[in-house]
């Protein structure tokens, strides 16, 4: 209960942040162009100052990344549509695009990011070589990760769990042709993760705690949660992965316990030779 709670709190904690930074932005730029001598009128002058403003006070509250960037845009481009003199409906659609991209990003919890092409290799030198290996990512995104891994495992099975529409029809797309990846559009908070070998998340902060609530009840001794970015607090990774790729992406290898992780007690990577 107090988990719900705690989660709904975020949520609104993140809206709350958002409302502030906008207003607070507002009465900022509104001041600071009367300061100036400026004329106070919806010019991109002024929407961009005020995107600034509300950019930095995102920062300064601690909003999650998107938050900013959100926070960057949202004024000059509202004002520039308004200029554009487009179709009512116009912003309508882009906020459906947005919403079937996003999904309930906006709410706080799980943006769309793409593992790396790096990363992606990491994991396929990650996977034990067993007969029926069962893989599933998390959050499939676009599922082009678990295509690279369909492709070099053809002999194990691929499973993404998706919600938001779009990525899953990406996802749905990139999964076609093989026949050891299927796509599945759900919550993963729903999934039983009973049957499945090894486990990917790349997720956000905000959730690990209960990523590993769900793990401990739902997988079984030995098998393998990796999670890309973000540890799970508390909880040491039986391994640490760094990767070359842009972001210096981090996987953290956690064996479930009960496992029989070999002689030296430690994780190990696996390779067909
Ligand atoms: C950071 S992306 C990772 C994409 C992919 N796994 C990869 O590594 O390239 C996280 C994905 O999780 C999805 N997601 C977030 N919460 C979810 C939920 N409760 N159920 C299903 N998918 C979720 C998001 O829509 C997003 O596509």
């Amino acid at each position: 209960m107090w988990l719900r709670h705690g989660r709904l709190e975020g949520k609104l904690l993140a809206a709350f942040k958002a409302v502030v930074a906008q207003a607070l932005a507002w009465v900022l730029a509104v001041a600071l162009f009367a300061a100036l001598g400026q004329p106070i009128a919806p010019t991109l002058g002024l929407a961009a100052t005020q995107g600034g403003l509300a950019a930095g006070i995102g920062a300064l509250l601690q909003s999650e990344r998107w938050w900013i960037a959100i926070h960057l845009g949202f004024s000059p481009l509202l004002i520039a549509a308004l200029r554009l003199d487009l179709p009512p409906a116009f912003p309508l659609a882009v906020l459906a695009g947005l919403t079937l991209v996003f999904w309930t990003t906006f709410r706080g919890e799980v943006p769309l990011f793409l593992s790396s092409r790096a990363t992606a290799d990491a994991l396929i030198g990650l996977l034990p070589w067993q007969p029926g290996l069962r893989v599933i990512d998390l959050g499939a995104g676009t599922g082009m990760l678990l295509r690279r891994l369909a492709q070099a495992r053809p002999e194990a099975r691929f499973t993404g769990v998706e919600h938001a529409p779009l990525p899953y029809l990406a996802a749905r797309l990139n999964a076609r042709g093989l026949g050891n990846f299927t796509v599945e559009r759900s919550d993963i908070w729903q999934r039983s993760l009973t049957g499945e070998d090894v486990v990917y998340a790349f997720l956000s902060p905000r959730v690990m705690r209960r990523l590993w609530q769900k793990a401990e009840a739902e997988m079984r001794p030995g098998t393998l949660l990796v999670c890309s970015s973000f540890p799970i607090p508390d909880v040491i990774a039986e391994a640490v992965v760094d990767e070359p790729d842009r972001r210096s992406t981090r996987l953290f290898c956690y064996r479930m316990q009960g496992g029989n992780p070999g002689k030296d007690g430690h994780f190990r990577f696996n390779s067909p030779n």
